[in-house]
């Protein structure tokens, strides 16, 4: 996510720093960056000029303190764990000019939890991309609890100058994409589970029936199993209430490590690496 929202960023103009514990990451970023500029480049959105030009505005740097030190927004797309951003928000906190906006891209991790941590929540919000981020036009905008109006208004104006449509939520577990994203998830997987259809009869209904791009099935395995279970569980935990549970097989799933598209088995089996869809053997009739 973090690479893709550099890239929207520096087409846009904008000078980035993009920062990464791992210096791999960063190489491969810029890797990713390049392929798919050169992809829009083949389809006539991008000239070749405009893409030096937005390559120019990128610098890379493992250094969180140096490449937030002059920053006049921060936005955070580190690995979605608690404790982790709640200590990458203080990191960014301490170094960060007075008056940076400290924005997250956190699937479902309260704002209001990790603006708390730093001594500036007014300037704290979620900037929720969607993946993939060049591709995609939504913009999910949280107000933490503190938020301040002007920041909203700030970050609402910033996603349009990126060419993305800004929608403003209010803070609570899942927010709206992944609080009505994740339930029809796990009740596809439910369904499945309980033997009511099989993969492809549940991804076919959905995809022909309701005229969805993807099956819910397919698209948990995009997701990642871990990504959509760790969801779940924030909604459950959030709400304390029952209709959230994880379905057991997705639990067990994410136990034996089949996490979708990353691990090569989800739903489908991606071993293949063919464009194909091939149902996961688990799942064969
Ligand atoms: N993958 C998606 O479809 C998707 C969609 C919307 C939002 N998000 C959110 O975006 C964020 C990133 O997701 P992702 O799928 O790109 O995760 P990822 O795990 O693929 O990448 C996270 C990156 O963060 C880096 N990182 C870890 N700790 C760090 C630290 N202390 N400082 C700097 N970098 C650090 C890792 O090296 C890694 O390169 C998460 O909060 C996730 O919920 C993901």
């Amino acid at each position: 996510m973090g690479n893709g929202i550099a890239h929207v960023f520096a087409q846009s103009g904008f000078s980035v720093n993009l920062i990464d514990v791992q210096a791999a990451q960063l190489e491969k970023a810029l890797t990713t960056i390049t392929k798919n500029m050169d992809r829009q480049i083949s389809k006539g959105s991008l000239t070749e000029d405009q893409k030096q030009a937005a390559l120019s505005q990128l610098r890379t740097t493992t250094d969180l303190a140096q490449g937030v030190s002059k920053a006049d927004l921060v936005v955070e797309a580190a690995t979605e764990n608690t404790e982790l951003k709640l200590k990458i928000f203080q990191q960014i906190d301490s170094a960060a000019p007075a008056g940076c906006i400290l924005a997250t891209n956190t699937s479902s991790i309260s704002i209001t939890k990790i603006a708390a941590v730093t001594k500036r929540p007014e300037l704290v919000i979620g900037m929720h991309f969607m993946n993939p981020v060049p591709v995609m036009k939504l913009v999910e905008i949280i107000n933490g609890y503190a938020t301040q109006k002007e920041v909203t208004e700030k970050i609402v104006t910033l996603s349009k100058q990126l060419g993305k449509i800004p929608c403003v939520v209010n803070d609570y577990p899942g927010f709206i994409a992944n609080r009505i994203l994740m339930p029809m998830i796990n009740e596809a997987i439910c369904s499945l589970f309980e033997g009511v259809a099989g993969v492809e009869e549940i991804d076919t209904v959905m995809k022909l029936g309701m005229a969805h791009p993807m099956g819910p099935l397919q698209l948990a395995d995009f997701i990642g199993l871990d990504v959509c279970l760790a969801i779940l569980n924030v909604l459950h935990e959030g709400f304390g209430n029952p209709k959230y549970a994880p379905c057991p097989l997705l639990v067990n799933m994410v136990m034996a490590k089949n996490l979708g598209v990353k691990s090569g088995k989800g739903f489908y089996d991606y071993s293949h690496g063919g464009k194909e869809l091939v149902v996961a053997p688990n799942f064969k009739k």
